[in-house]
């Protein structure tokens, strides 16, 4: 990276604003699992919103869905993964910790975390074995007539298994897409640099289906769509690239898959996958259910089963790269200061209003209007703790875009002052005009100003 972000800073940041905290932290904490504070929430909510309007609202060839955690468990024996979605697993017998037999490499040793496992002569490690990631519950209270079932490991079958139903409703022909964002879960065994790799995260998932012939075609297109995405909300193109599958990497269902990669102070790493399945999944439920998953043209009666390209993200991974993307250290005026420069319509916060002597209430009270204002058409906050320059340093933290500031020159002139969080500038402006002022601004096309 040009810029010196480790993930500690970022965790640390996290933790102190409010974002992520690890989870079940008062009992030690959970491996792999994370919980969401205030901001974590409200920008977790952003990128999905972004995500959505550039899949739905602003096109029309793409319907959205919400499909069950719990589907019926032969969802997932017709789809591959209760026979095919395992990771090679070894064991030590000594430190009984176990590894992903392909992640030796990058994981530390129980017993001297400083060696790999397998380096020392107390090792002991097993042969590799395979292990489903699939968590697995149980349907109906009483234990004997129970059915086991799962909880997804992607929302995409939720989205094949639906075709017949939302073709028909949707009237759509191919090509054509379904967009899902919901949780997914997976039994991940390799630590999880923080919110990477998490045994509980939300996928933003579309699958687009589309006549075999133009299978390729709509692949290289989804390919750049979604790399204009991240791009278009402030992540550096120098740190994002594409990396084609090579053909032992492919997953059982894939005829060419590309992940978008980025580059994560854990170095390039995948954000989103962009998979040509072809007619895998509709013929493999069709086979199993009994219920043929093609599209009909009720006109002229041709049938053909689509194929299906899927671009798949990961809500929690992509904002962890905005955070990476925006987090900056910086000098000003002899003082130090961290700031995330994130995108307008990803940061939580739009607004910040600050009454700068808040013992006056006659300050206080038109802060306080203002902040109503603003508050009923953007996410706004109102502080009035502390020195302002502590106040303005939480703000730029948090990613805020702009703090309106009430003064004693406000009660003279009913004006306010303006500041950039990326330029630093400030200006008077009309209170009257602010919240105009405010949406104007953050309806501009911005562009990081971070150094390439
Ligand atoms: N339907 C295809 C599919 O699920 P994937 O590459 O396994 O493909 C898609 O997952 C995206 O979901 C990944 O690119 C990543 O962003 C996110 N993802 C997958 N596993 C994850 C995990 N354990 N924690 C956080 N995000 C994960």
């Amino acid at each position: 990276m040009p810029d010196d972000v480790t993930m500690d800073k970022i965790v640390s940041l996290a933790r102190r604003r409010g974002f992520v905290f690890p989870s079940s932290e008062i009992y030690g904490g959970l491996g792999s699992s994370y919980d969401y504070g205030h901001y974590g929430v409200l920008m977790k909510e952003n990128v999905k919103a972004r995500w959505l309007e550039a899949m739905v609202r602003e096109r029309d060839d793409i319907v959205a869905l919400d499909s069950s955690v719990i589907l019926h468990p032969r969802v997932w024996e017709a789809s591959g993964h209760v026979g095919g979605f395992t990771d090679p697993l070894v064991d030590c017998r000594h430190c009984k910790r176990r590894y992903r037999a392909d992640h030796i490499d990058q994981s530390e040793c129980g017993a001297r975390p400083s060696k790999h496992p397998g380096e020392t002569e107390l090792c002991d490690l097993t042969e590799a074995r395979q292990f489903n990631l699939m968590f697995q519950t149980r349907i109906g209270a009483v234990e004997e007539t129970g059915l086991d079932a799962y909880l997804r490991p992607e929302t995409a079958q939720g989205i094949f298994v639906n075709f017949k139903n939302v073709a028909q409703i949707a009237r759509r022909k191919p090509p054509f897409g379904i967009a899902q964002v919901g949780k997914a879960f997976r039994n991940e065994i390799t630590p999880g640099n923080f919110i990477f790799r998490t045994l509980e995260f939300e996928q933003m998932e579309m699958e687009f289906f589309v006549p075999p012939a133009e299978a390729d075609k709509w692949y290289r297109y989804w390919i750049d769509e979604r790399l204009r995405w991240y791009i278009r909300f402030g992540i550096r193109e120098e740190n994002l690239r594409v990396r084609p599958h090579e053909a032992d990497e492919l997953s059982h269902y894939s005829s060419g898959t590309s992940d978008i990669e980025y580059l994560f102070p854990i170095g390039w790493s995948e954000l989103e996958g962009i998979a040509n399945r072809g007619d895998f999944d509709l013929n493999a439920h069709t086979e199993a259910s009994g219920t043929r998953l093609e599209w009909v043209d009720s006109g002229s009666g041709e049938r053909f089963v689509p194929h299906v390209i899927e671009p798949a993200a990961g809500v929690n991974r992509t904002l962890l790269a905005f955070l990476v993307d925006s987090y900056t250290e910086e000098v000003v005026a002899d003082r130090p200061r961290t700031v995330l420069r994130l995108h307008p319509e990803i940061a939580p916060v739009k607004v910040a209003v600050l009454p700068l002597i808040p013992r006056s209430d006659d300050i206080t009270g038109r802060a306080q209007r203002l902040y109503e204002e603003l508050r009923k058409v953007v996410v706004a906050e109102y502080d009035d703790s502390g020195q302002i320059g502590r106040r303005y340093r939480r703000q730029d933290e948090i990613g805020t875009p702009y703090a309106l500031t009430i003064d004693e020159q406000t009660l003279e002139d009913d004006t306010v002052t303006i500041r950039d969080r990326d330029s630093l500038e400030q200006v008077r402006i009309p209170i009257a005009g602010a919240r105009e002022v405010v949406l104007d601004r953050l309806a501009q096309e911005w562009k990081t100003p971070k150094p390439e």
